[in-house]
């Protein structure tokens, strides 16, 4: 455990104003196959996918399929194996796990209860997460620090002691000004839903769109307050 706070340390001193790629570049030398980067597919994670992949064709990136995604969703995972000459890797729940979910709180049960939706997102998104995980030393994902109030206070690189793993947000400081002129200025394909007012993407079930002015995270689990707004993939 030492050890690993260390590293944590060592990590954050040395990404210390260090550029996005940079960062990308020396943590996939480093670490190799012992690295895994979990896309969305939402508008960041396409430009993490597009800078890891120009680094290391191989990299491990993949995604957590709940089965509840957007058909958009789907259809960006075909567009990014196709542009990028790659197979993002898929982890799905597991069958008699969705099965008990289905009998104990029907299948839209989420919106019942806190309780509810957290036995949802567990079985769809946090096992698969889990399984994920067990083989990597370094998780990559594309939280950044504006997203929301649960995120504020998050650096480059964290001890997950939820997840037991070293977390590392390479796009923290980003803002979503700053993502969409990459995406725009790299042709980097997208997802379809941000044209339709989703700047955050999650199960079609409990995502919808947003007004000009809402906070980023609003169409998310929207019947919730804002301190429940995480699925426990980014619970400390
Ligand atoms: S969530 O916890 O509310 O769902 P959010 O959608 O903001 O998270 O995404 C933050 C980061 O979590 C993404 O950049 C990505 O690294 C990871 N993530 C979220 N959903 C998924 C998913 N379905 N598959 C893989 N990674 C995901
Ligand atoms: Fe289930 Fe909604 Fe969580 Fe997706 S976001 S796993 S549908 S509760």
């Amino acid at each position: 455990m030492n050890n690993i706070v260390n590293i944590v340390k060592e990590l954050n001193e040395k990404f210390n104003n260090k550029q996005t790629q940079d960062i990308l570049q020396y943590l996939l030398k480093k670490y190799k196959n012992k690295l895994g980067f979990s896309s969305s597919l939402g508008a960041e994670d396409q430009v993490l996918t597009h800078m890891i992949l120009n680094i290391d064709k191989n990299a491990n990136i993949f995604t957590l399929d709940t089965g509840r995604l957007h058909d958009e969703t789907y259809a960006l995972i075909d567009e990014t194996n196709l542009k990028y000459n790659t197979k993002l890797n898929v982890f799905f729940p597991q069958s008699q796990a969705i099965e008990n979910l289905y009998n104990t709180q029907g299948i839209n049960g989420f919106y019942e209860s806190i309780e509810k939706r957290k036995a949802c997102c567990f079985v769809r998104k946090i096992e698969p997460l889990q399984r994920a995980l067990q083989s990597i030393d370094i998780w990559i994902t594309g939280l950044r620090a504006s997203q929301s109030i649960t995120r504020e206070n998050l650096k480059i690189v964290e001890y997950d002691a939820n997840h037991k793993t070293i977390k590392v947000n390479p796009l923290l400081f980003w803002s979503e000004d700053d993502i969409w002129k990459f995406i725009k200025e790299n042709k980097i394909p997208y997802n379809k839903l941000h044209d339709k007012g989703f700047p955050s993407l999650g199960c079609s079930p409990c995502t919808r769109a947003i007004k000009n002015g809402e906070d980023v995270r609003s169409g998310r689990w929207w019947w919730e307050n804002p301190e429940h707004k995480e699925c426990g993939l980014h619970i400390k």
